[in-house]
């Protein structure tokens, strides 16, 4: 969508993951969503760096609303318990902070959780009353949705957001709830948009949203760029059961094909470890690199891949720099759990500066592992359910 927005991937938190629709804030105070939740959360952003390296929407998801509209105006409401001083109060403290605010919704007739009305009928109000609170990001999902044409719907509530003359980055669920996605149409209305299953903290669940990235690829990679964006869902690292190898391997892919960084995790308990992967700036800079080019599985074999993301810099031959990501998935016979060597010739990976390439391990601090050739074979020695990821930056004739 060129509404001068999302013109490199948005990065934030979005709750949904970990404290997906718990409610009840008497029992649960710290897990529930409220006005509490993300005031913390916000104070963390700024407190704990994250807003330094580029985290910057903070979004509600599903499970804020009234369960119905109000009955005169027909507008949406907050939860009058849990957002007890209104979106426009916490709208503004987010502000505050530098932040941007992001609010769910669903196209349908209820949202996902089955829990509040959905837009269905209300296009026009709805768009309105984010204006009206401010909103500057709205995750619009397609749940219950009879009757209802997404390839009309979605672009019919993009033009009620635009509308209202509030920029609004536009994240939409609309290719996810459809068997053939008319992806043409969908970058030309929405900033970003999910293909794949709702992310789970789990290793296989990063693997299978990686395979079925890999298993479109094409048509992925060929629609994404600045200002329209494919989402692989959240980031789970922070949270209970990636390993510190498979935080590193999620966070290094999700750069490899410009995703959104959008974290799902308790700010106040992120293991420093965690952190320090999360506010990696070189890893942040791939995900960010200002040519917009998703990058892609090139090689797949048994438990082997490598994850190439063409980067700047240019030389001034116009030979593209790269970040590559290899990936030891961990099933390797005859033994699955260790880590594995790989090598590869850099021409075979479509490396063909002949002045060659300045190789950093990106999560190394930064370390200079020296200049390699196109014929050169670069050796690598990977972690089960890991990865190592570098930069080849192309050397220049001068
Ligand atoms: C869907 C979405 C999730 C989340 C939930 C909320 O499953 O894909 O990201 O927003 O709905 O109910």
């Amino acid at each position: 969508l060129e509404n001068g927005l999302a013109r490199t991937p948005p990065l934030g938190w979005m709750p949904f993951e970990r404290f997906r629709c718990v409610t009840d804030c008497v029992k649960f105070p710290r897990d529930c969503i409220s006005e509490s939740l993300f005031m913390r959360t916000a104070d963390l952003l700024v407190s704990e760096g994250y807003s330094a390296v580029g985290y910057e929407y903070l979004i509600i998801d599903d499970c804020w609303m009234e369960r119905q509209r109000h009955e005169i105006t027909k507008e949406l409401m907050p939860d009058r318990e849990r957002f007890p001083r209104g979106l426009n109060f916490l709208s503004d403290y987010i502000h505050n902070k530098g932040l941007k605010f992001g609010l769910y919704h669903d196209i349908g007739e209820r949202t996902c959780m089955h829990f509040g009305p959905g837009a269905n009928g209300y296009y026009a109000l709805d768009a309105k009353t984010f204006a009206n609170w401010n909103v500057d990001y709205v995750k619009l999902d397609g749940c219950f949705i009879k009757n209802i044409n997404l390839d009309i719907a979605y672009p019919a509530f993009g033009r009620e957001l635009n509308k209202t003359g509030r920029p609004m980055v536009y994240s939409c669920s609309w290719p996810y709830y459809q068997k053939h996605p008319n992806y043409e149409l969908i970058k030309k209305h929405c900033n970003l948009w999910r293909f794949a299953d709702d992310i789970r903290d789990a290793f296989d669940s990063v693997g299978k949203t990686m395979y079925n990235y890999y298993k479109q690829q094409k048509n992925l990679t060929k629609h994404a760029g600045p200002g329209h964006w494919n989402d692989p869902d959240m980031l789970v690292l922070g949270n209970y059961r990636l390993s510190y190898d498979a935080s590193r391997l999620q966070l290094a892919i999700w750069a490899i094909i410009a995703a959104p960084l959008i974290m799902t995790n308790d700010l106040q308990t992120v293991r420093p470890a965690i952190k320090t992967l999360l506010q990696n700036r070189a890893i942040i800079e791939v995900d960010q690199d200002p040519l917009g080019i998703p990058g892609r599985c090139v090689y797949i074999a048994g438990s082997f891949q490598i994850w190439v993301r063409p980067v700047m810099p240019f030389n001034n031959i116009g030979a593209h720099s790269y970040a590559v990501a290899f990936v030891n998935i961990g099933n390797y016979e005859p033994c699955p759990l260790c880590p594995q060597t790989y090598e590869v010739v850099l021409k075979r990976l479509g490396f063909e500066n002949d002045l060659g390439y300045k190789v950093i391990d990106l999560f190394g601090s930064m370390e200079d592992l020296g200049l390699f050739k196109p014929k050169d074979k670069f050796i690598t020695r990977v972690n089960p359910s890991g990865v190592t990821f570098f930069k080849f930056t192309s050397v220049d004739m001068y």
